[in-house]
């Protein structure tokens, strides 16, 4: 192994690897190149080389996904009974024979990276440049939470009692990394899981999951259902069998699965309406870079993305800084992912409803920069939008989007600035451009969001190193963040704990 990250992680079972790699070459899985071997090579281009051209018309993971679709309320029980049956002894287990099969986890879906790329890229328009790292992050998730749970096993005077079932709904705009880091956290605390991929991302889940079992994680402790009906998501999300439940979608969404059950505890991460602060201190050529790859990055359907950019002072009237934002923007080349100029790929539905209004509407005051235009008859590819004079109190202001579209908003000072983001309900993510320290200061102990990044884009969270979490709307029954220390701690509860103080 060279000195690439990637042979860095697969160092746990190298051999499982390799023979996994070993079947992708020889084409079981349909690859032709030899993927990764070579660490001289940028992974993005060896595996790049594997997937183009074979992404279109793939029907990977499908015949799993019919497996599992549920028709009836009776096969959901079914499900839900082998979940409480299977927990027992996935608990007892141990944790460190548990983080054996989680590590191997990470193993797996590593080997598995083309296939997960493909999958991703022909089912939820990821580009090659946004679905590596997501795939690592993935892995990641696998290997940190494999050793969270061992932690959690060996605090003194204390047991850690996980749950029994939890119930995992993650959304469809990181269909790999999401539904991987819920469902290997539950895991690790020693929980059984039954996860349901958002439908638009039914594939990329399958193969996920297909990945877990193949590390060992048994079949029934692990359990991928899709359902065919409305009111079957009602009975698993509400279903008293399960005693935690793990939800990555809109607020309205969280909103309703709590009023199901409200007894039931929820972990969910929520909507973002960010934004990134540009001060006239700041490199601007920087910070236009940056505004544009957090803005348009997966076609803004990131709930870190930024929907908004506030410039302050003098940075409003920036020549300078307006022509860099509206070139970078501009030159973005919109396509599918399979098409290897793609830059920035389609939206996953067609667009409708605020989405569609976001696109294609103007509030008061406010004008285009660039104006979105409907490139295809799929209603999936438009050109990235910047809008300009986004009123404080409007509704671009204060509304989540979830598209291409970037709101320009000005204020006199950074306290105003300031002022326009905490008005927004949530609090996921939010960026400051400026060198100067006394500004990122002020920010620093201001700003209500979740994840503050400064001086570069606002999404792209790396496991461990930030973890991932929002404030006010942004999360629901929260308080510790994906990708963090205390995370498991938060899916279980304790017997024996000293009382504090
Ligand atoms: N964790 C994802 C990001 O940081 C949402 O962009």
């Amino acid at each position: 192994p060279g000195p690439n990250r990637r042979q860095d992680r697969s160092a746990f079972d190298a051999a499982a690897a390799e023979a996994r790699v070993a079947d992708l070459a020889t084409g079981r899985a349909g690859f032709a190149n030899t993927p990764d071997t070579d660490p001289d090579l940028p992974a993005n281009r060896t595996w790049g080389r594997a997937v183009t051209g074979r992404m279109r018309g793939s029907d990977l993971g499908a015949a799993t996904v019919r497996e599992h679709t549920l028709a009836t309320s009776e096969e959901l029980e079914r499900v839900m009974s082998a979940g409480v049956a299977a927990a027992a002894g996935w608990q007892a287990l141990g944790a460190d024979r548990r983080a054996e099969i989680l590590h191997r986890a990470g193993v797996v879906m590593e080997a598995r990276r083309a296939e997960l790329l493909e999958v991703m890229g022909s089912e939820c328009g990821k580009t090659l440049d946004q679905g590596d790292p997501e795939i690592s992050e993935a892995i990641d998730f696998a290997h940190y939470y494999a050793g969270l749970g061992q932690e959690l096993e060996r605090v003194d005077g204390a047991t850690y009692v996980p749950s029994k079932l939890t119930v995992v709904t993650p959304p469809w705009n990181f269909p790999v990394a999401i539904p991987a880091g819920s469902t290997l956290s539950a895991l690790a605390a020693g929980s059984a899981v039954v996860i349901k991929p958002a439908h638009p991302a039914a594939r990329s889940g399958a193969v996920m999951v297909e990945a877990l079992w193949e590390a060992g994680v048994p079949r029934d402790v692990l359990q991928y259902v899709q359902l065919s009906e409305r009111d079957l998501g009602t009975q698993l999300v509400s279903h008293p069998a399960v005693d935690r439940l793990i939800l990555t979608g809109g607020y309205e969404t969280a909103e309703l699965f709590r009023s199901f059950r409200p007894d039931l505890p929820l972990l969910a991460e929520t909507s973002g309406k960010n934004a990134i602060i540009v001060t006239p201190s700041a490199d601007l050529d920087l910070a236009a870079r940056d505004v544009a790859a957090s803005a348009f990055g997966h076609a803004g359907q990131k709930c870190s993305a930024a929907s908004l950019v506030v410039l302050v002072g003098s940075v409003a009237t920036s020549r300078r800084f307006h022509s860099q934002l509206v070139d970078a923007v501009r030159s973005l080349h919109v396509g599918y992912p399979w098409d290897p100029r793609t830059q920035m790929g389609p939206v996953i539905e067609p667009a409708q409803g605020k989405l569609l209004r976001g696109l294609t509407t103007l509030g008061e005051g406010e004008n285009w920069v660039l104006e979105p235009r409907q490139l295809d008859d799929s209603g999936k590819l438009w050109s990235p939008g910047v809008r300009a004079g986004v009123r404080r109190g409007s509704e671009y202001h204060l509304t989540e989007y979830f598209g291409p579209i970037l709101g320009v908003m000005t204020a006199g000072t950074l306290e105003e600035a300031v002022g326009i983001v905490n008005d927004i309900d949530y609090g996921l993510t939010s960026g400051l451009h400026s060198l100067a320290p006394e500004e990122l200061g002020y920010w620093l102990d201001n700003v209500q969001a979740g994840n503050l990044y400064v001086n570069r884009g606002i999404t792209g969270a790396i496991v461990r190193r930030q973890p991932f979490g929002g404030w006010k709307k942004s999360a629901i029954g929260a308080g510790t963040k994906a990708g963090g220390p205390n995370y498991l701690v938060g899916l279980g509860s304790w017997k024996d704990a000293p009382v504090p103080g």
